[in-house]
């Protein structure tokens, strides 16, 4: 097993991957779960390893109760939130007590969110069931619930307790699942390791056909590096977790033309959105277009969109998107742009009708 620590002041966490883990989960939680029992939140489609989590607990003398939502970004909503909490309420989970969230980034997510308000806070663990949940978003303490209004704007930061990953449950996930949370893996290459960029162009198609060392390998590298980041920027401040972006703006714009429904699924949209940040990148001299074309060339190979994902919106439909995107402050976007792979930096100054044109040339 790899344990990988967030080093946060006061409250560092693990994160523990292994082949197998989920059927030893129990001993893992037990020391969290005080009351000798936890909540356990997932969706539909995650449960096909619920009885595997409960046995497990079971076996380390943890009672455990279910509560399965329906599966799909909806989910994230004030609704379930509001009825999650009174579900958690009704068992009676206290404060000392840890939920554990079994699923992807939107159980992640609303579970997380829920436990940063539930009694003021109460713990959870993460036990992440998609690639993209187990290399980004189990780690690092966002959570959030979508409105009417945009993704992610109501949430909090509140890190888990414990995060437990298991490579073994990405076998029932549909593979445009996979490729989509791999989109996630080669952004810790460009953001700034290139050699790892280098190790993705070899093993990425390997790693999407099922082969589970080579899945292991990568999720233990993302992790190490989002712990990394987190750790030195937990609350976003200094610029530094702002690097783990790169593709968003362009990719939040893209989703959000393709309103959110599974039409475009996020990881693509980030994958599309790298290709875009580097072509911009490249047409602005700051990087090779050689470069530009490795990124589209990899996604391309393993069947991730590599330029405007079949979005067919005008420049300037797309970057009214981007304004309204939440990072948006005193007029200006702030852009993840680079110098090539493994350099990518935070740029201000970015002109947003710069930014259409750009939009405009990719679609013809
Ligand atoms: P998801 O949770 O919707 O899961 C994708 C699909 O896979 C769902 O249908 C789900 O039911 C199903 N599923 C999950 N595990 C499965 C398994 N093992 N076998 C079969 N099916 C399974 O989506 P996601 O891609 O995991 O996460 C996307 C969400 O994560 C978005 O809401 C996004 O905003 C959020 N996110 C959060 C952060 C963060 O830092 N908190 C980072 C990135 C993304
Ligand atoms: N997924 C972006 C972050 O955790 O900051």
């Amino acid at each position: 097993m790899r344990t990988i620590s967030v080093d946060l002041a006061g409250r560092p966490y693990d994160i523990r991957i292994a082949a197998g883990l989920l059927a030893r989960a129990g001993e893992h939680v037990a020391p969290f779960a005080k009351g000798r029992r936890v909540a356990i939140v997932t969706d539909a489609n995650a449960a096909i390893h619920l009885p595997t989590l409960t046995a497990s607990l079971d076996a380390s003398g943890v009672a455990s109760e279910a509560i399965v939502l329906p599966p799909g970004e909806a989910t994230k909503s004030w609704a379930q939130l509001a009825a999650l909490c009174d579900r958690l309420l009704a068992l009676g989970v206290e404060r000392g007590d840890v939920v554990v969230a079994l699923g992807g980034g939107v159980i992640g997510d609303l579970v997380g969110f829920a436990c940063a308000i539930l009694k003021r806070g109460c713990g959870f663990v993460q036990v992440p069931t998609t690639l993209l949940a187990q290399v980004d978003s189990s780690v690092g303490g966002k959570t959030a619930i979508n409105t009417a209004a945009g993704k992610n704007l109501i949430g909090a930061f509140h890190q888990p307790a414990l995060v437990l990953i298991d490579p073994e449950v990405l076998a029932t996930l549909p593979p445009r699942e996979l490729a989509a949370g791999y989109a996630e893996v080669v952004k810790y290459g460009l953001i700034d390791d290139a050699a790892f960029f280098g190790w993705c162009e070899a093993n990425g198609a390997v790693l999407l056909a099922g082969e589970l060392a080579l899945q292991e390998h990568a999720i233990a590298h993302s992790v190490e590096a989002k712990a990394r980041i987190v750790a030195a920027d937990e609350f976003e401040t200094n610029g530094t977790r702002a690097l783990l972006n790169l593709g968003h703006t362009f990719g939040h714009a893209l989703e959000a033309e393709a309103r959110f429904d599974g039409s475009l699924l996020h990881g693509e949209a980030v994958a599309a959105g790298c290709a875009l940040a580097f072509r911009y990148s490249a047409r602005l001299g700051l990087c090779a277009a050689s470069d530009a074309e490795r990124v589209a060339d990899h996604w391309r190979s393993v069947g991730l969109p590599a330029g405007l994902a079949g979005i067919a919106a005008s420049g300037e439909r797309l970057v009214e998107h981007m304004r309204h995107d939440k990072k948006m402050a005193a007029g200006t976007l702030p852009f993840l742009l680079a110098r090539g792979i493994g350099t990518t930096f935070l740029d201000r100054s970015v002109d947003l009708a710069d930014v259409a044109a750009f939009l405009d040339e990719e679609r013809r």
